[in-house]
Formats: C-alpha cells, sequence, structure tokens
C-alpha cells in the first residue's frame, strides 16, 4: 500500500498532549527556532523535553546521527523508543524531519516506521527525508564490526571506540571520501544508482576483505547486483517522503512556521568538539543546525541544553567520574542505565561540572533541563566534579581530546544528600532542601539558569524552576 494512503485504524492513537502550561512557559522561550541537546555522552533524556516541547512547533527535525541515537518516549503507560523519526511523530499534526546530516540506514527506519504504524501512529507526509542525507548501506555495519575485531585482534594497545555497530561512522566516512557514498536521493535514480554501487561495492569489498584478514575473521563479499535491488527497493517504500528538506526548512522559517530541532547523541560526542576519537561521527552539539538541517546563522533563539544529573557513558573512552563500585550499581539500577539502542549497560559516575559547563558553552545553552535528579535519592553524600587536574597542574579549560582526558584528576566538592524519594514531588518548591542546593550549584557552575528539572519520566514529573 503506498505511503500516503495508509489508512489502517490506530486504535491506541497516542493522543496529542496538551502544552502543561507551567513548565513550559517557565523555559521563556522567544519566538524563534529552537534547538534540544544533550550536554554530556548521551541518554540524558532529550527525547522527554523534545516530546514536552513539541505542541510549541510546527516542525520537529534531526539534524545529526543516525540509529546510534535512542531516544524513548512515555506516553501514558506506553513507551516508545525512537532512533531515526523525530519524536514529533507522536503527534499528528507535526511535520518531522530528517535532515541532510543525518544518515539514514532505510531497514532501519523503515522497521521503525512499521512498528510505529503498528501501534497506531500515523505516518504519511507528517515525515520527510533529506534527498542529501546519506545511506547507511549493509557494507557500513560490516566495516564498524570488522573495525572493532581489527582493535582487538592486533592487540595494539589501543582502546577500542565501542560503536554501536550501526555502521554510522563508516556511512559518514564515504559521505566526507565521495566516490563510496550514497545518499537518500540517488535511491530514486536507478540508472545513476547502478553505476554508484558497483563502484563503492567493488571498493568496499576490496577493503573489507583486507580488515576481515587482520581480524582473521571469514568475509563474504557483498553482491553488488542484490545490494543494488534492496537499495532500489528501499527507495521506492521510501520515495513518498523523499524531498529537498533544506528547501522545506527555509520556507517554513519564511513563513514564521517554528522549527524545533531534535539533537541526537550528545555534545560531548560531537565529532570536532567531544572526547575526540572516543566519539561519533557527526556534530551533535547545536552547531551540527546549520549544516545537518540547511538553516542560516540566527536560526536559533532558544537553545536547551539536557543534562542528567550524575553522568553517563556507554562504550569506550574516558569518563573521569566513573563509579565502578556498588555505588555506580545502584546508580546504575534505579537509574535503568541500559542502552536504548544496544542495551549495554552504561557506565555511570558522579555529575562532571566540568563536562557540562564546557558543553553549555560550546552549545549556546539558554536554558538548562537537569534529568534524573530523582535517581540520586538516599545517597547520604553527594560529589560533583568541579575541577580537573593534570600533572597536578589545576586546567582552566576542558581538555576535550580522549587521550589527555584519561590523565586527568577530578576534584571533588560534596554536597548533602536528600533521603526523600522525589518521584511525587510536583514542584520545585516541594523537592527537599538538599535537593534544591544540588541544582542551584549545577546553575552557579555552569553560569546558566535552570529551567526545569525531571523527577521522573512522566509529564507531570517534569517541574518548572
Ligand atoms: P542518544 O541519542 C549514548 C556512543 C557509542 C560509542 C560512540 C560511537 O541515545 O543519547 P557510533 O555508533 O556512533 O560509532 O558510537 O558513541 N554513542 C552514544 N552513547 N547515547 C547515544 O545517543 C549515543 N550515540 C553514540 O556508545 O561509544
Ligand atoms: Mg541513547
Amino acid at each position: 500500500m503506498p505511503i500516503d494512503q495508509h489508512t489502517a485504524p490506530r486504535p491506541s492513537d497516542p493522543a496529542p498532549q496538551p502544552a502543561t502550561a507551567d513548565p513550559i512557559a517557565k523555559l521563556h522561550l522567544d519566538a524563534g527556532h529552537c534547538a534540544v541537546v544533550g550536554l554530556q555522552w548521551g541518554d540524558e533524556g532529550k527525547g522527554q523535553i523534545v516530546d514536552m516541547l513539541a505542541p510549541l512547533f510546527d516542525l520537529i527535525t534531526r539534524f545529526n546521527g543516525g540509529n546510534n541515537a535512542g531516544h524513548s518516549v512515555l506516553i501514558g503507560d506506553q513507551k516508545f523508543a525512537l532512533h531515526l523519526v523525530p519524536s514529533g511523530i507522536l503527534y499528528g499534526d507535526k511535520i518531522n524531519v530528517i535532515g541532510n546530516g543525518v544518515v539514514v540506514n532505510p531497514q532501519g527506519l523503515l522497521g521503525e516506521i512499521d512498528g510505529l504504524r503498528a501501534r497506531g501512529v500515523k505516518i504519511a507526509q507528517n515525515l520527510r527525508i533529506s534527498s542529501r542525507a546519506h545511506v547507511v548501506m549493509p557494507y557500513h555495519r560490516t566495516e564498524d564490526q570488522l573495525y572493532a575485531q581489527v582493535t582487538a585482534a592486533v592487540s595494539s594497545g589501543a582502546e577500542d571506540i565501542g560503536t554501536t555497530g550501526r555502521g554510522i561512522g563508516p556511512c559518514y566516512a564515504d559521505k566526507a571520501q565521495r566516490t563510496t557514498a550514497v545518499r537518500v536521493g540517488d535511491l530514486l535514480r536507478p540508472d545513476d544508482l547502478q553505476p554508484q554501487i558497483r563502484r563503492a561495492v567493488s571498493i568496499k569489498n576490496a577493503i573489507l576483505g583486507a580488515l576481515a584478514q587482520l581480524a582473521q575473521q571469514p568475509f563474504t563479499p557483498f553482491d553488488a547486483d542484490q545490494v543494488l535491488a534492496e537499495a532500489l527497493a528501499f527507495g521506492q517504500r521510501l520515495e513518498p517522503h523523499i524531498t529537498d528538506t533544506t528547501h522545506l526548512l527555509q520556507e517554513a522559517i519564511e513563513s514564521k512556521k517554528r522549527i524545533l530541532f531534535e539533537g541526537a547523541n550528545a555534545a560531548l560526542l560531537d565529532i570536532d568538539h567531544g572526547t575526540y576519537p572516543f566519539v561519533t561521527s557527526s556534530t551533535t552539539s547545536a552547531l551540527g543546525v546549520y549544516t545537518g538541517a540547511g538553516v542560516p546563522n540566527g536560526t536559533l533563539g532558544n537553545v536547551i541544553g539536557v543534562a542528567k544529573a550524575y553522568t553517563s557513558r556507554v562504550g569506550g573512552g574516558p569518563h573521569p567520574t566513573e563509579l565502578k563500585d556498588a555505588l555506580g550499581e545502584r546508580i546504575r539500577t534505579a537509574g535503568q542505565e541500559y542502552g536504548t539502542t544496544t542495551g549495554r549497560p552504561r557506565r555511570v559516575g558522579w555529575l562532571d561540572l566540568m563536562a557540562v559547563r564546557y558543553s553549555a558553552r560550546l552549545n549556546g545553552a539558554t536554558g538548562l533541563v537537569v534529568t534524573g535528579l530523582a535517581v540520586l535519592a538516599g545517597i547520604e553524600t553527594l560529589r560533583v566534579c568541579v575541577g580537573y587536574k593534570l600533572g597536578g597542574q589545576m586546567l582552566d579549560a576542558y581538555p576535550a581530546d580522549g587521550l589527555l582526558l584519561a590523565r586527568i584528576e577530578p576534584v571533588y566538592e560534596e554536597l548533602p544528600g536528600f533521603a526523600q524519594a522525589l518521584g511525587d514531588c510536583r514542584s520545585f518548591g516541594e523537592l527537599p532542601p538538599a535537593a534544591r542546593a544540588y541544582i542551584e550549584r549545577i546553575e552557579r557552575f555552569v553560569g546558566v539558569p535552570v529551567k526545569l528539572v525531571c523527577v521522573g519520566r512522566k509529564r507531570d514529573q517534569v517541574l518548572a524552576r
């Protein structure tokens, strides 16, 4: 059935949720466009905030990353895990844009579309995909996995990045390489696509064969005809959604529509400004909005930075405040810190204010949202990292370099904990004094107002400051 004529019954159609005036009003958003970005290493709870803000906007736009991201949104008792589709899809009346800066795995996207439809979510012209977005091809996943296996096999002592294995890095690498790249728009032009895929598959087979040999892994070369046939079939199914989203967004801006830019991954995973090389392969910070969606400087009136009240990280790389003990296990359990995309246990630790301040500045955050505060209940003394020492010297700047960061020594400040469970608090004033003091400390250190505090995943657990 063509996508536009999708008329399946929608028994559990999630009701559009009206904006609860209070928390949103407290964000003091100006009338312009807005980005929501993560300030740590991901999984800060951006999905919940985007979902809450969506009613104020006409378009919800993804500008970076691929299906390595995982946003979970709770609507009533239903949990929706989104990887590529913007969270605004859960509202029937929003235009959801997958911008040119995103890398699209067509199989993953179609699976997500089918899964959402089966749960009654309408997906038609409300989902638009940039013809300039790059396609994650089947060999990209193999490449991602082979690089991890090579790292293990050659035992050079270098740490593995610990990718999600979704082929995101290899796809962005091909975008920069150009010769081996495939864009979404190409899927609609069989005559152009055929020679392009033949060339890419020949080159990839040679490279992957060599990598497999190094990793001492078996490798079956990709068959160009099969890759082409699959790609064309994906193109056919996605065609109704594929468009020039740069034009679409520019027109939207001209006609005074409001756009919400939904960040995926997070600022410390930014390819340029994150803890390189332990990062993802796109511009995850708000800086990526411009190139990843094709909108001009000045578009963003508001940048909402989301930070968790503690820190988590999945995959490899330094994590200065990591707790590898029973307390870490307790936070992981209380915070359900297991990956939405890969199910891996997240490496949790104390709140690293050096990192959050750096990210807030980088993103030009106009307001902060602190999530996960309730997870810290019952810990007698809380610690927050307020400085870094390297070779006995205090550092002024955040060393956004994975190898340097691994050598720093965190300097902590202790703050009194709170015993009380916070899930039932319905206003900032109802929080115990120690919890409020914790939030105030964050605000003072980072220098950006904390506008909202989340004490749970439900809508009424977002408290305005
Ligand atoms: P959301 O949107 C947490 C991490 C991976 C790995 C590194 C590179 O859910 O907050 P990649 O597959 O991109 O090559 O992996 O980045 N990573 C994330 N960690 N949340 C995410 O996104 C992430 N996206 C990438 O675990 O360490
Ligand atoms: Mg995630």
